[in-house]
């Protein structure tokens, strides 16, 4: 089996070793020898994290995609636009072809699986979500029982690891990416990371899978966690959460809700506790409930691990080949954001005067909005009081008006910060 690989930075480095070191294992699986014969990379003498013994080296990735001794392309290259012309090249050229790049399906997906089915072969891509859990072939194969109801998890390994050195070591934001940068995690864009957009790229693909609809990124609603302060973190933990940047997906009867965004969790939840750059997704099935998966969300030879669990099921012939249910993908309407129902954390700086609490709270209640728990820090060196709100469970359309009636009074010192609070129950 001769293999193609588009780039050799991280996941491409990581697949050469793991193919390396794991050569006899993989030919007790399979009874094939897999070898790389070709790899395209933007500089041919920079140093490598695995060895290119044996490897043509180009700096032209049409040339391996045009080579008609590989079988199999790697797409490992990142990017939409060259890497959707050279998916699409390689399938016309008949071969299967393998990627890990998120944004490319869940912009482009649609078109390439076509184009696969179209021309009989494989277009996978397990390591494009949550790096080595294999959660594709969890909800394809293992779930494939269930109606799927739900998918909620923490599917951005940067991110995570940002969060909890923050909170752990209350180190600074700029200075955890810069590391996640070096450690190979984050995206050549960074702000794809920290803005929420490679989560929403996987929440699109998680949920097209699970609710068997086609690739909808341009509906998932998405949030970063660049405005989340080291004082929403303090809260958090005083109030007995955990925040985390979740990717919620669900059907709610035949409406698909698709959001991004910091979220306030109970510390006694397993996802409260998912730290560093692992990921974890949480699955209910209408027959087997909640099912919950756990591993590294990035890095080299974890993410070597899903691309190659892919190559494997190619040769052995287990795909279980139209990974969307793709005769029949439809795109499914969205529900309306206001009508979203959540939990919601309100942070206010307001001058401390007597009654500003109570003129906060009625407010709320004028919006239908109870509030479920208060913590007021002491006052600061400006005569501010620091407040955190917990309210009950609303419609974001409620929370949404009662802040811009909140932000119009005199004693509210900056904007107010509103964050979702999910119990995971
Ligand atoms: P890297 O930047 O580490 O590697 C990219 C590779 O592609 C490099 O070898 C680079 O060459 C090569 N390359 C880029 N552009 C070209 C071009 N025009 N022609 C030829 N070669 C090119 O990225 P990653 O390995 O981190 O990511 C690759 C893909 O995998 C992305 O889609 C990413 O989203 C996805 N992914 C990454 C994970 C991770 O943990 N890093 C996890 C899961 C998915 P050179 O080395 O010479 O610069
Ligand atoms: N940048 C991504 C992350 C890589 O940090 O999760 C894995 O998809």
């Amino acid at each position: 089996m001769n293999i193609g690989i588009l780039g050799l930075g991280t996941v491409g480095g990581g697949v050469v070793n793991v193919l390396a070191k794991n050569q006899a294992e993989l030919f007790r699986r399979t009874g094939v020898q897999i070898q790389v014969t070709h790899a395209a990379v933007r500089e041919l003498d920079q140093s490598r994290i695995c060895s290119t013994e044996g490897i043509q080296l180009t700096q032209d990735p049409f040339e391996v995609v045009n080579t008609t001794s590989i079988d199999v392309v790697l797409e490992l290259m990142g990017g939409t636009s060259l890497a959707k012309e050279l998916v699409a090249v390689a399938i016309k050229n008949g071969k299967h072809v393998i990627t890990a790049n998120k944004a490319l399906i869940a912009t482009h997906g649609n078109e390439l699986l076509n184009l696969a089915k179209a021309n009989k072969l494989h277009l996978l891509f397990e390591a494009a979500v949550a790096g080595g859990i294999p959660i594709l072939k969890s909800l394809e194969q293992g779930l494939s029982a269930n109606k799927i109801e739900m998918v909620t998890g923490i599917i951005n390994g940067t991110g995570n690891f940002i969060l909890t050195e923050m909170r752990d070591k209350g180190r600074d934001f700029a200075d955890v990416l810069k590391e996640a940068q070096d450690l190979g995690y984050a995206e050549t864009d960074p702000t794809f990371d920290v803005e929420g957009i490679d989560a929403a790229h996987k929440l699109a693909i998680l949920a097209a899978i699970a609710f068997g609809c086609e690739l909808q990124f341009d509906k998932v609603s998405t949030e970063g966690i660049s405005q989340i302060s080291g004082e929403d973190v303090a809260f958090a933990t005083e109030l007995g959460y955990s925040i985390k940047h979740l990717g919620i997906a669900k059907n709610i009867n035949g409406e698909v809700q698709m959001r991004v965004h910091p979220t306030l969790i109970p510390k006694s939840r397993l996802l409260a506790n998912v730290d560093g750059v692992m990921n974890a997704v949480l699955i209910k099935g209408n027959a087997v409930g909640s099912t919950l998966y756990y591993g590294a969300g990035a890095g080299d030879e974890a993410t070597a691990s899903a691309v190659i669990a892919d190559l494997v099921d190619i040769i052995k012939g287990t795909v279980s080949s139209d990974i969307l249910g793709w005769q029949s993908l439809k795109a499914m309407p969205s529900q309306n954001q206001n009508e979203i129902k959540s939990i919601f954390y309100l942070r206010l700086l307001a001058t401390d005067e007597t009654g500003v609490l109570a003129d906060i709270t009625s407010i709320l209640a004028s919006h239908n909005i109870s509030v479920e728990s208060v913590v007021q820090k002491q006052i600061d060196a400006q005569n501010n009081a620091h407040i955190a709100i917990i309210t009950n469970q609303v419609k974001t359309g409620n929370i949404n008006a009662a802040v811009i009636d909140i932000q119009k009074k005199n004693f509210i010192q900056e904007t107010v910060k509103i964050i979702h609070v999910e119990t995971l129950d």
